[in-house]
């Protein structure tokens, strides 16, 4: 008994060792965790129940055969975050660069089926060079395995990637199917082919963190959500963000009560909105405060900031926030930012989570660079996202909502539960000035007489009551008491219930 025991040990202890210790050193010196550190510190601790440790490759081709390591380049299991469990695999770079091996995928494979059929999210912790080489088509399979179970879980479960080193190949499409990104700055890159493979089939000369480094994708791409200085900081922040989600589309949210009454007025939101229309505000001061205690976890700040968009609590509740930033392209709608707040207000409605937008818009972007991106197509998915949209919508127009931006960001037409604007709203067609010299072009030549018709367009239709007249919005509401008013809307939707008809899927314009 005792000789078999000393063996499991033996063979845990190889396990633990991955790669070896040169490896794992070299990891330690490129100031990165390695695969089962990343565990420790993503898990409660002593939560973390590891399965198929002695996992072993089958491939024969190249010398495979004698080099083989027990868990085959990746640490799977689950545990805890916060006291609520969560299924993880974390990719071991010191074992054939993390690349993924048939046996490699199946590990992956088997935690993510088990996650759907208790209900609970899926963290993947990615650090691989893709498809292992050595083993070809049996690679590629597994990681066609790998995305259909992406896409079966997706809305079911919560999918959360963190990239946490050099992924190519599949390794970035897996990501780009589960539902947030996060990234390591200067240590982590995503990319289909390297800057090897670029330079030979476009002549283009860039380095991997220019190509597919977290600034890349934070600011250019949209590919991830969100990037961090280094892996612990990654991981913690994990675990905050971790903490607004359901564990799967069978719950509600999780609950945190806080000290912060639902009641709470604040007098300085009525000086936010400055009285010059074409002057720019704080929308995030807006949302800091209205929310309980501040905390608002953004997501791609720094991606299409016009839009900004992040989960908060109200009252307790998680809540998704989407709002028009008047600080950048003047809050306008373009393809990036229809695109970003889409596929948000989807995971909210996929995972039950109720939808606050702060509406500051002059409507879509115009030009041919946007034409011919194809913001008509673009521009109806967010149209299309908040009019499938069955959670409980709440909408605060603080300032302008003209054209069909103002019915695109959740408009008592497409099914909003509560409207309401500020005092100072203006609800139309298009800005004064727009109008006027479309339907009085013949006062062009007028300026004095064109100022009249602005100064009278301006007086009939830049205020909230002509909407309000006909019940598009359910009241104008003074600034200061917005949080107690999103408040109460809340609990009078906490058992909303509102079905889509019977379907096989829509077909949202992709
Ligand atoms: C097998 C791999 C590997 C791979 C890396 N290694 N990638 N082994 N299959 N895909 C091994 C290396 O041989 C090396 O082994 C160890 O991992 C570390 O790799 P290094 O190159 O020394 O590390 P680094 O310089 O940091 O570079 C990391 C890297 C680079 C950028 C990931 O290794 C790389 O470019 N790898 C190939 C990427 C790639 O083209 N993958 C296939 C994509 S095709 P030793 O023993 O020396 O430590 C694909 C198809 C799927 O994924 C498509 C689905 C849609």
């Amino acid at each position: 008994m005792h000789d078999i025991q000393q063996l499991l040990e033996a063979k845990r202890a190889k396990a633990r060792l991955g790669g070896g210790q040169k490896r794992i050193d070299a990891q330690h010196t490129k100031g990165k965790l390695t695969a089962r550190e990343r565990i420790q510190v993503l898990l409660d601790e002593d939560t973390f129940e590891e399965w198929d440790m002695f996992v072993e490759h089958r491939c024969a081709d190249f010398g495979m055969e004698g080099h083989k390591i027990p868990g085959d380049g990746v640490v799977t299991g689950y545990g805890m975050i916060n006291g609520r469990l969560v299924f993880v695999f974390s990719q071991d770079f010191t074992v054939f660069g993390g690349a993924l091996s048939e046996a490699h995928a199946e590990k992956i494979c088997k935690i993510m089926d088990q996650a759907m059929k208790v209900g609970a999210p899926v963290i993947g912790l990615n650090d691989s060079g893709g498809a292992r080489i050595q083993e070809g088509v049996a690679s590629l399979g597994g990681y066609a395995e790998v995305f259909q179970r992406n896409v079966m879980a997706s809305g079911v479960v919560p999918q959360i990637s963190v990239i946490m080193g050099p992924c190519a190949g599949g390794a970035v499409y897996s990501p780009a199917i589960t539902d947030f990104t996060f990234m390591v700055r200067d240590s982590s890159y995503m990319f289909v082919t390297g800057p090897e493979v670029v330079k030979t089939v476009t002549h283009e000369t860039v380095t991997a963190e220019e190509l597919g480094g977290a600034s890349a994708h934070t600011h250019k791409s949209g590919v991830a959500d969100l990037a961090y200085d280094n892996d612990v900081e990654a991981l913690l922040m994990l675990r905050r963000f971790f903490n607004y989600l359901p564990l799967s589309n069978r719950e509600k949210p999780p609950f945190r009560p806080s000290g912060d009454p639902a009641g709470r007025m604040d007098l300085s939101l009525n000086t936010l909105v400055p009285d010059n229309p074409n002057k720019p505000y704080d929308m995030k001061e807006l949302i800091v405060k209205v929310t309980d205690d501040g905390d608002f976890f953004e997501l791609q700040p720094d991606y299409a900031s016009n839009i900004v968009i992040g989960f908060a609590r109200m009252d307790g509740a998680t809540v998704g926030v989407v709002a028009n930033n008047p600080q950048v392209l003047a809050g306008c709608l373009d393809i990036k930012a229809s695109v970003k707040a889409a596929r948000f207000v989807r995971f909210c409605d996929a995972f039950g989570i109720p939808v606050i937008t702060f509406v500051d818009v002059p409507g879509f972007m115009p030009g041919t660079s946007q034409e011919w991106g194809g913001i008509i197509k673009h521009g109806a998915k967010l149209l299309y996202a908040y009019a499938e949209c069955t959670v409980p919508k709440i909408t605060i127009i603080t300032r302008k909502a003209y054209g069909g931006a103002y019915d695109v960001m959740a408009s008592k037409h497409l099914r909003g539960d509560v409207n309401f604007a500020w005092p100072n709203a203006e609800i139309a067609v298009m800005g004064a000035k727009g109008a006027v010299e479309i339907i009085f072009r013949e006062d062009k030549s007028d300026p004095a007489k064109l100022a009249a018709r602005e100064a009278e367009y301006k007086a009939r239709f830049a205020n909230p009551f002509v909407a309000g007249a006909r019940g598009y919005i359910d009241d104008v509401i003074q600034p200061h008491e917005t949080r107690k008013r999103i408040c109460r809307s809340l609990i009078m939707l906490k058992d909303k219930q509102l079905a889509n008809p019977s379907r096989k899927h829509g077909n949202i314009p992709l």
